[in-house]
């Protein structure tokens, strides 16, 4: 609430409120450059507000102690915006990572739940590929199913659909959604994108000058007579 954040002298959020309640997917928009990603970051706790309250999950994330944190994350999932694959590992050990990194499964219950969430995002069959070999898609997918590994109870994407033709990039709007509904878990969305709000949104939100703008259902926010908004969207809403 109330979030103010700079960067040196650069300020990036001024005064941001947003609340995102259980189970819902959030969609957020705003130009770039204009703070999306680091309000994931604050959330994640990878950055910490100069002024103002984060809470995750009823935790004070200015007074989080490193443990907590540790345990935070690991009920948290997060899409990079750079996709961030590991390139000298298989698709297999991408997804295994968060498990690697802080999970007491034995290896082959890590494989059973590497095949379950690579079944989950349509990529049965694919395991020991090296990122280099898949497409962009694809890569997005193995993303998404590492980001899914531990089982979050809440998930961050940012711009999971960047860069992508429009076929697969619906195609991973219909994921983010079918995952939404099948776990039941809470989801922000980073997105430039019209038709992924029309998909995964339960609500948009308009970022711009480290506040937030619009906060409407997606209908609604599509069809807002906010100039700014009007001026974003680049055209009237079909
Ligand atoms: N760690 C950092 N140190 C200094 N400046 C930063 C840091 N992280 C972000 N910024 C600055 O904060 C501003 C907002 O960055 P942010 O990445 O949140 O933008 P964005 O809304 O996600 O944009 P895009 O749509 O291009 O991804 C930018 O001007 C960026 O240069
Ligand atoms: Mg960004």
């Amino acid at each position: 609430m109330n979030v103010c954040k700079a960067f040196g002298s650069k300020v990036v959020l001024s005064g941001l409120t947003l609340d995102v309640k259980r189970g819902e997917t959030l969609v957020l928009m705003g130009p770039s450059g204009t703070g999306k990603s680091v309000t994931l970051r604050h959330v994640i706790g990878l950055l910490r507000q100069d002024s103002g309250d984060v809470w995750v999950e009823g935790h004070d994330m200015s007074l989080i102690k490193p443990l907590e944190l540790f345990e935070l994350r690991k009920r948290m999932g997060y899409l990079f915006q750079e996709g961030a694959l590991i390139n000298w590992m298989s698709v297999a050990d991408n997804v295994a990572l968060p498990l690697m990194e802080n999970s007491s499964l034995s290896r082959s219950e890590m494989e059973d739940r590497v095949r379950e969430k690579l079944k989950l995002v349509h990529l049965d069959g694919v395991w020991d590929e090296m990122p280099g070999e898949i497409s962009g898609g694809m890569k997005k997918r193995v993303g998404l199913a590492r980001a899914l590994i531990t089982e979050p109870e809440l998930i961050l994407y940012d711009e999971p659909n960047a860069g992508l033709d429009p076929e697969i990039s619906q195609s991973i709007n219909e994921l983010i959604r079918e995952v939404a509904d099948t776990l039941k878990i809470t989801s922000m969305v980073i997105t430039h994108m019209v038709s992924c709000v029309r998909t995964v949104a339960d609500r948009v939100v308009l970022l711009e000058g480290g506040k937030v703008i619009v906060d409407a259902p997606p209908q609604e926010f599509l069809n807002h007579e906010h100039p700014r908004l009007r001026r974003f969207l680049g055209k009237d809403p079909d």
